[in-house]
């Protein structure tokens, strides 16, 4: 599908943000486990989340929608997923594959992990290493890609992991096996990554000990095999996705816009820091509480920006957002420099090569030195032009996002990929005043 985004003026109005991505998939997978029936409110039913449903009743789950981001699950216990009959194909869904790695691994049986063609090119070592420490068979592609089959056991190791990189996929996964090890897992990573799978297991009543390490590192220790209780879950709105018309108000003049219910769990808002840093006018209102988890209205309003230099170690509270905040830097006064973006290479797309070229196809210049992205802004880009969103949701909103504030409209191919985390985002954006429109040619 092709979209093309249309410069616009002013944007305003009111808007709820869909459910957080991240803890969708959590409240869907810790629910399985628990013993009895769980009610969620407010998940998001975008793609990746579904993929990750499917998967679970594939496992013997039984899950029920009962309005729109309501269902109702019927949890399994520790250890007690089946035999899936048939492969479990987790689309384009990351977390989804390597959280569900992590359940497989606490079960004597085998399950065969796939998923789309951006899926199957990212890197599964940093998940299967571990699980393989903790006495389960996995095998894969080359390079530990997708599919691969692992064979979990009802007794998996307890570990004692230090991950290289602050990656929550690859905590959560460990976690998620180490409640069914008997004893205690923990994981150490160099910065702390975005920690709702701790939250909710808490909520569910296991025992979840979290420690700074040196070097502003933390360690997180699960006790295994705990009994996890049935909960309401409410998912809070996604700060990832509401970093999209947060920008785009942000950029188009006179606009105030209201971006209700959105998710300010501190390890994720490090794109929000950043935007008042380059002088942005985002003010938090209604401060509360959803699901053990912070939640504000977001009250936005057009700002001029200033260029930053954001450091590598604000990278995990935003590790999804620099897309987004690349096209903020293109209307920002100077430099940006956005530093230690390793990571951006192996997510839905190489995001990194996906900023760059997409900016400069824009008439941005922005230009990268090892790991550090540069984005030179000023007046309004050119736009005018195609942008492929490489099977890469933010890759494809964050270029939309840039048409409504560029010169000329920027259209973008395999638009798509939106359904998998935003499925409302073209309607949601045009009832504010964007205007984003499908075209045929
Ligand atoms: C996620 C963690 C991040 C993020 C992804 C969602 C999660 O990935 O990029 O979109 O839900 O745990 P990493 O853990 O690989 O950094």
């Amino acid at each position: 599908m092709k979209l093309r985004a249309n410069p616009h003026g002013a944007l305003s109005g009111r808007a709820s943000m869909p459910g957080d991505k991240s803890i969708s998939h959590r409240a869907l997978l810790l629910a399985a486990l628990a013993v009895g029936e769980s009610r969620i409110a407010g998940l998001l039913e975008g793609e990746d989340v579904m993929a990750t449903a499917a998967a679970l009743r594939r496992l013997g789950v039984e899950l029920e929608r009962d309005g729109k981001g309501r269902w109702t699950v019927a949890g399994v216990g520790i250890g007690g997923l089946a035999e899936p009959d048939s492969v479990l194909d987790l689309g384009n869904a990351g977390t989804g594959a390597r959280l569900i790695m992590g359940l497989l691994a606490g079960h004597p049986f085998t399950g065969i992990v796939t998923g789309d063609t951006s899926l199957r090119r990212r890197p599964m070592a940093r998940v299967a290493v571990p699980l393989r420490e903790m006495g389960v068979t996995i095998l894969a592609r080359s390079g530990d890609r997708l599919p691969l089959a692992i064979r979990g056991r009802a007794d998996p190791l307890p570990l004692d992991w230090r991950s290289e990189i602050p990656s929550a996929q690859v905590k959560s996964a460990i976690l998620l096996a180490g409640l069914h090890a008997a004893g205690r897992t923990s994981v150490s990573e160099p910065a702390a990554s975005r920690d709702h799978t701790e939250r909710m297991l808490r909520a569910m009543g296991a025992e979840v000990r979290e420690e700074e390490t040196e070097g502003g590192g933390r360690r997180v220790t699960v006790t295994g095999q705990p009994e996890l209780l049935p909960r309401r879950l409410t998912v809070p709105g996604d700060p990832s996705s509401a970093a999209f018309p947060t920008v785009a108000a942000l950029l188009a003049p006179d606009s105030r816009v209201t971006l209700v219910g959105v998710g300010t769990n501190p390890l994720r808002t490090g794109l929000y820091r950043t935007l008042r840093e380059m002088g942005a006018r985002i003010l938090e209102q209604n401060a509360r509480e959803e699901g053990g988890e912070p939640v504000a209205d977001l009250l936005v309003e057009s700002s001029d920006l200033e260029s930053v230099e954001v450091p590598a170690a604000r990278a995990p509270s935003m590790i999804d957002e620099y897309p987004i905040l690349a096209v903020a830097a293109a209307r920002a006064r100077g430099i940006t420099a956005m530093r230690g973006l390793g990571e951006l290479r192996v997510k839905e797309s190489d995001r990194f090569g996906a900023i760059l070229e997409g900016l400069r196809a824009c008439g941005v210049r922005c230009w990268s030195e090892g790991d550090d992205l540069f984005v030179e802004g000023g007046g309004p880009p050119a736009g005018g032009t195609r942008v492929e969103a490489r099977l890469d949701h933010r890759i494809a909103m964050s270029f939309l996002v840039l048409g409504g504030i560029a010169r000329d409209p920027v259209t973008v191919e395999g638009a798509e990929t939106i359904a998998t985390s935003f499925p409302d985002f073209v309607a949601l954006m045009n009832r504010l005043g964007a205007r984003i429109e499908e075209v045929t040619t």
